[in-house]
């Protein structure tokens, strides 16, 4: 079917900074993610060597490389050519011949085979506005099997409008004071100015909405970011 002339670019709002190699060979060091946490959560879920996992934004790979070890089929997806080209070149360092990149989005990504088991996505749903992540989430839901989980991790807003102010000031100045180490108070307010994170009270009922019961919702105490494991309701 053709595209839509309305539909998204989601290149075009992947953040420039994301399609960049400069950027992304400094990226780890910068998000200085441990994935370890979310891997043993998603095997407590029963997730096995049978099991396939989808990585939404998978960036450079770091939970897509990691879950190969305990996956059947992992596939990585992400708009940027630039990040996929590290996590190519890694699976093919680490010989982990069960990792697929391709390069989609939310909005394009197309999943064959047999329904996923896991959907993950860590920090990318906030690259679309609103209307748009109603949309992701139900292609989400679409491609999990009934039962199946989506682990969500994203920069979301749990405080109210009227105390945004002080919430964004406060995000801010705990910011890292080099950009190679971590997000810097410009970059977080470039984030905040220009990308599309919204309140957790209005992304649960999207993800009701979109057929997951969200069984574990973890909201940090700056109010800026939030985590959830969710489950695709039916049979
Ligand atoms: C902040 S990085 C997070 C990467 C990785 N998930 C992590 O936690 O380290 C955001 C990623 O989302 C990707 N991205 C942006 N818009 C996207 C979209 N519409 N669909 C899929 N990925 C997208 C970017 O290219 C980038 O790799």
């Amino acid at each position: 079917m053709p595209t839509p002339e309305w539909w998204l670019d989601e290149t075009a709002h992947a953040g420039p900074e994301h399609l960049d190699a400069d950027y992304v060979a400094g990226y780890d060091r910068k998000a200085g993610t441990d994935f370890t946490a979310d891997l043993a959560l998603l095997r407590g879920l029963g997730m096995d060597g049978a099991s396939t996992l989808v990585d939404l934004g998978t960036g450079t790979g770091g939970l897509a490389l990691a879950a190969a070890g305990s996956f059947r089929r992992v596939v990585a997806v992400d708009v940027s050519p630039a990040m996929l080209a590290v996590v190519r070149s890694r699976a093919a360092e680490r010989g982990l011949a069960n990792v697929e990149c391709v390069r989609a989005g939310f909005l394009t990504y197309a999943h064959e085979g047999a329904p996923a088991d896991v959907v993950y996505s860590r920090n990318a749903l906030h690259h679309l506005p609103d209307f748009w992540k109603a949309i992701a989430l139900r292609r989400v839901a679409a491609m999990l099997r009934p039962g199946g989980v989506l682990r969500l991790h994203d920069l979301v807003y749990s405080f109210d409008a009227q105390d945004a102010g002080p919430a964004i000031d406060a995000w801010l100045a705990g910011a890292a004071a080099r950009p190679e180490v971590g997000w810097t108070a410009a970059e977080l307010a470039t984030h905040v100015r220009e990308e599309h994170s919204t309140y957790t009270w209005l992304l649960e009922p999207m993800l009701e909405r979109a057929g997951f019961e969200i069984r574990e919702a973890t909201h940090r105490p700056s109010g800026t970011y939030a985590a959830y494991t969710c489950v695709r309701a039916g049979r």
